[in-house]
């Protein structure tokens, strides 16, 4: 077998072949040792068992000569690797996996896991052998931030269909997963001190249906779902506009204190908080407090895209003030571009998502940059005109334009050193279930993976064409509702 012809996406940093291959049986054991090796040998022996029927014992190194057949995994340190790198060593006798941390240990696992036939990816039992291509695989991350974004707020999705996009996420080696908590439409993190804020807040969303709200105990299980996949949580509160919701649950915090109804429509840029009164900030104060409590990663993200109705006036110094309680709470301040036209606080990020000049204003604040120009990221774009879901405001984004950009090129003067990953967000106006997350996500999202690991170098549209079409028939044995774009040659779909 030709370790060089198997179709690995994201395409990794480098790869030897060596021309035979190892075979999984049921003799097979997973040894595994140092910090984060078992959760690794455990995570790829529950993706093997319920296919190939092994036991797939994870045990410690066997002492002395452990004999052939086995698969091993093992911290060990690599300073060339970094953080999440890891080098794969595949031969007839055995699988030596090895990486300086357990994320390592983990994306390796997920590259195994593509080296096998699709059908490992079933979840049900089928028939082998289970064969793998030999040689060694040294790699690691373009970018330490390989990020996609699910918007809850227009329309509500369970904690189930996030545990399942974070499973697909995972898969490609994407590493963060940012929710829009709160919009216009909808509040969907409870907040104990502000009960209404889900009571009302969370009561619906686009269209009129029932809505919803992740209670502090269900968004903890989501966090720590994602945290033993190697994935970190960013919670966003978008202000001061997008606060529809909230200020319909608390009419106070509105200028002119009136009552309103909710909204259940899809307009932009027209609700904002009071930014001259002081319980506003109590009240950010409160949420943010909350929400840092239950968000081990570094980063919380403010928002502040699209406040056409807050004056610049009174939108700079609201921004200032709301850095300051994110830092207060130990928190890292990100926000969407627009936020750079305030003085930032050191070690915020300015994510990009329409106007490069606002990107620009927060380099020349020493800001980083995450990626997102709506234009080639937002998987909510329709991919032509012939789509049912999404919008097209930005773009129509077919597989190739969304594989075909690269993040250094988006900013005039922004340098490598300057990003601190890419991300591409779903936004949800047009959709309402897990079936339109994986319509609209599949098959551009293991593109940004690609773009946001691979190194630039290895970027090529024709063999990744190839590459993707490879990974149909494991979209499908995953059960994913993908969109069978044109422009790439898939294998007949086996339920066709
Ligand atoms: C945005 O798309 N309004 C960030």
């Amino acid at each position: 077998m030709d370790l060089s012809q198997v179709a690995l996406i994201p395409q990794p940093a480098s790869l030897i072949a060596t021309g035979s291959s190892f075979r999984l049986t049921d003799d097979t054991h997973l040894y595994a040792s140092g910090e984060g090796a078992t959760a690794a040998a455990e995570f790829l022996a529950g993706s093997l068992r319920p296919v190939t029927g092994y036991v797939l014992p994870v045990i410690a190194p066997a002492a002395g000569e452990p004999g052939d057949g086995h698969i091993t995994l093992q911290i060990q340190s690599d300073t060339e690797l970094g953080p999440e790198g890891y080098e794969l060593t595949i031969s007839e006798a055995g699988v030596t996996l090895t990486a300086p941390a357990g994320a390592g240990l983990f994306y390796g696992v997920q590259t195994l896991r593509q080296l096998f036939p699709a059908q490992i990816e079933a979840g049900s039992p089928q028939s082998g052998p289970w064969e793998i291509a030999s040689g060694t695989i040294r790699d690691m991350p373009r970018y330490g931030y390989r990020g996609a974004m699910l918007d809850v707020a227009r329309h509500f999705f369970s904690v189930q269909d996030v545990k399942r996009y974070i499973d697909l996420l995972v898969a490609y080696k994407f590493n963060v997963l940012h929710l829009h908590l709160t919009d216009d439409q909808g509040w969907r993190i409870e907040i104990k001190s502000w009960p209404k804020l889900t009571e009302v807040g969370g009561s619906t969303e686009v269209g009129g249906g029932e809505g919803g709200f992740y209670t502090q105990e269900q968004y903890a299980e989501i966090v720590a779902y994602a945290a033993e996949r190697h994935m970190l949580i960013v919670p966003e509160i978008d202000m001061p506009g997008h606060t529809h919701a909230a200020l319909v649950s608390y009419p106070e915090l509105n200028c002119d204190g009136r009552d309103l109804e909710l909204y259940t429509g899809t307009e932009v840029g027209f609700s904002t908080f009071c930014t001259q009164k002081e319980v506003v900030y109590e009240f950010i104060d409160d949420v943010i407090g909350e929400l840092a409590a239950l968000t081990p990663g570094p980063y919380l993200h403010i928002g502040g895209d699209e406040s056409h109705v807050t004056k610049m006036e009174d939108y700079i110094p609201f921004v200032e003030r709301v850095q300051g309680i994110v830092q207060k709470h130990g928190k890292e301040v990100i926000g969407w571009d627009e936020i750079a036209n305030a003085k930032l606080v050191p070690g915020a990020t300015v994510q990009y998502w329409a106007v490069a000049e606002n990107a620009a204003k927060g380099l020349a604040q020493g800001a980083k940059v995450l990626i997102s120009p709506a234009k080639y990221t937002y998987i909510d774009m329709k991919y032509d005109s012939t789509t049912e879901l999404g919008l097209s405001w930005a773009a129509y984004i077919e597989v190739d334009r969304g594989y075909s950009w690269d993040p250094v090129e988006q900013v005039e003067g922004i340098t490598e050193g300057d990003i601190l990953g890419i991300e591409a967000p779903l936004w949800a106006e047009t959709i309402d279930e897990m079936a339109d997350i994986e319509y609209l996500a599949f098959p551009r999202m293991p593109g940004y993976a690609e773009i946001g690991w691979s190194p630039a170098s290895s970027k090529d549209w024709e063999t990744y064409r190839q590459r993707l079409a490879a990974h149909g028939p494991r979209f499908e044995a995953l059960g994913i509702n993908y969109y069978r774009s044109p422009l790439v040659d898939w294998p007949a779909a086996s339920s066709e």
